[in-house]
Order: structure tokens, then sequence, then C-alpha cells
């Protein structure tokens, strides 16, 4: 199914001309606490009017079946129909729960993201998946249908802080790495040291590129089948810091856990399939500088390992992880055996970061 993506100039009437093109009976938004606050206004009192809003509580902890059955709730009470369409209006824990309440209610309804942090706008918004946190798992349950339209403000990073800022960032630096050097390099030299000095403008043109990358992967291979496991460079590892850190209610943002994945798996790209040292060492540097550490220790390796078993990517048991030969150059479903991992592990305590 395809989805458009729209780099808006002015949000309210891109929408509006979007939604004269779509044929729908009843209008929802969906938004969190901090989106309804900070971002709803930006929509126009003209949308504003014509919409039921549905709020739900801000973050990834409620990223839940009750959250998502409020939803559902919501909706139903609220006289949604089969020709109802939901606007996901937050970052990617609105638009993945939102995504998949709009694919189940009533067996699938229309649906429009429009992605209000840097981390929505070029990963979790685009590309059609969608879910929710389950059983201490991130992303357990959750279907592939992609929003109809999906539209990118990055009028709204000015409403994020530094760390939603480097969230975000890790998932370009990601598409940078699977893509081409010129725009790893490239983002290697923005800098977003403080929110106060963020060109948010000279963002557009590495936010546009970043999304085209995820596109290009996306349309072909919308259900990851083959290709689009590149796009979890990064994640074997990161979700496993990420499901630890739940268990431990200690609050890791989804981008962090990612920029500590990628210094791992990283460390395997070089030790499998030789990623180049220099390279390594320049991304680690980066990362290190920015993204500061996870604090694990030895007793958590067994944990952590036994987390990577859960993977969406594995086969038969094995954890697979997507590495690079090179920037650009992917190499998918490769393994690593246990005495591997737990060296990469030291790798990340001893050297990788901190
Ligand atoms: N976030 C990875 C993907 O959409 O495939």
């Amino acid at each position: 199914m395809k989805q458009e993506i729209i780099l808006c100039r002015s949000l309210a009437t891109d929408l509006e001309r979007v939604l004269q093109q779509q044929s729908f009976d009843k209008l929802f938004l969906l938004t969190d606490e901090a989106t309804h606050r900070c971002c709803a206004p930006l929509l126009g009192e003209a949308l504003l009017g014509q919409v039921e809003e549905v709020v739900i509580p801000a973050g990834d902890t409620h990223k839940t079946l009750d959250t998502l059955a409020s939803v559902w709730q919501a909706l139903s009470c609220r006289g949604a129909t089969r020709r109802s369409m939901l606007i996901n209006l937050g970052g990617g824990m609105v638009t993945d729960l939102g995504g998949f309440a709009a694919s189940t209610f009533k067996r699938g309804i229309g649906y429009l993201n429009i992605p209000t942090t840097l981390l929505a706008m070029v990963d979790a918004a685009v590309g059609g998946k969608t879910g929710i946190n389950f059983n201490g798992l991130k992303n357990e349950i959750g279907v592939f249908n992609p929003a109809a339209y999906v539209l990118l403000d990055t009028a709204f990073l000015r409403t994020l802080d530094r760390p939603n800022l480097l969230s975000g960032y890790a998932e370009m630096l990601k598409h940078g790495l699977i893509s081409t050097v010129a725009h790893w390099a490239e983002l290697l030299n923005v800098e977003i040291a403080d929110t106060v000095c963020v060109d948010y403008d000279a963002l557009r043109a590495p936010v546009r590129r970043s999304v085209q990358v995820k596109e290009e992967i996306v349309a072909q291979d919308p259900l990851e089948q083959g290709l689009r496991k590149a796009l979890n460079l990064g994640h074997t590892v990161g979700h496993a810091f990420e499901s630890l850190a739940m268990a431990e209610h200690r609050a890791v943002l989804h981008g962090y856990a990612v920029a500590w994945g990628l210094v791992c798996e990283l460390y395997l790209s070089n030790r499998l399939v030789g990623f180049p040292v220099g390279k390594m060492r320049q991304t680690v540097d980066f990362i290190r500088e920015r993204y500061g550490t996870f604090t694990f220790d030895c007793n958590d390796y067994e944990t952590l390992y036994e987390l990577m078993t859960h993977d969406k990517k594995n086969r038969a048991g094995v954890i697979h992880f997507t590495l690079l030969r090179e920037v650009g150059e992917i190499c998918l479903d490769q393994t690593a055996d246990k005495e591997l991992i737990f060296e990469m592990l030291d790798f990340y305590r001893e050297n990788g970061v901190g």
C-alpha cells in the first residue's frame, strides 16, 4: 500500500488539502497530554472545530494494551464507523499505538500521521509499522499497515528538548550508516549541542534525505522479508538495552538505546565482516560524546543475551544481526556466538562508551 509523505511548508494548509482528497464520515484526532497542549493548536481552529479529540497519557510506558483499549473505547463510544478517519499527532508512541488502533478498529479505518518528534518524523511514523509493547517486550504486538499520508513539519522540532532531538538523530545516523558515506559524513558534521543554537531550517535537508533513505528501503520490502532488516541496524542490542531499562524502571529514550546499540553492532560489524576501524571509531566517538553511557555490569550479560533472543529478526532461536561491511554495504542475517556477543558487551563497557 502506497504511503504519501509531505514535507510541509504550512501544515494547516497541507492538511486541509489532504483531507479534501479523502472521503470520511467523522474525523478523530489522537494526541497525548503533551501534543494536545503544544502541538494541536498548530493544526488550526478550522480543523480543531471538526475533530473528536482523544487524549492519552504521554510516554512509552503507556504504549500498552490498556491505552489501546481506551482508544478503541473512545472510538466506539463516540460514533466512529468504518468510514471514519484518525489523525495521529505525536511522537512514535502516538503514531505506533494510533496506527494499530486504526488498523484494528472495525477491521481497519484510514489514518494519517503527523509526527511531532524527530524520531517519529524520520522513522516511527513512516513505513507502516504499528503496535504496542507487551509482556515486557518492545513492539511485541502490531501489524504492518501504512498511514495514507505522513505530514512532516519541522516546526514541531522547536518543541523538543535536546535529549529528544538527539533521540531522533540516532535514527538519522543509522540511515547515514546504511546509505552513503556522504550522508553519514554530513550527519557527523551537524551539531545539536544545545537547543538554543540548533539551526532548525538547516535540519530540513538532512531530515528529507533521511526519510528518503527509509522510503526507498520500505518501497522495496514493506513487510521486512529481507532488505528492510537494514533499518534494524543497532536495534537488536538497542532493544535489549531498552527492555532491561524498562524492567529496572530506568527512563531511556529509544534513540539513545539505538545509539548505544550502534556502538555494539559496529563492533560486531568490524569483527565479523570487516567494517573499517576508523569509521567505527569516528561513529563511536560521536555517540560517546553526545549520548553518554548506558550502565550495566557483567551480571546483566545473560539477561541482555536472553532479551536479544526475542528479536523479531531471529530464526530458529538464533540471534540474527544486521551488520555493515562498509558504510552503505549491508550484511543481513549475520549470526554471532554467545562468546562474541559477551565480548561485544565488554567492548561497549570498556572501550566503546564512557
Ligand atoms: N524502525 C525500523 C523499520 O521501520 O523498519
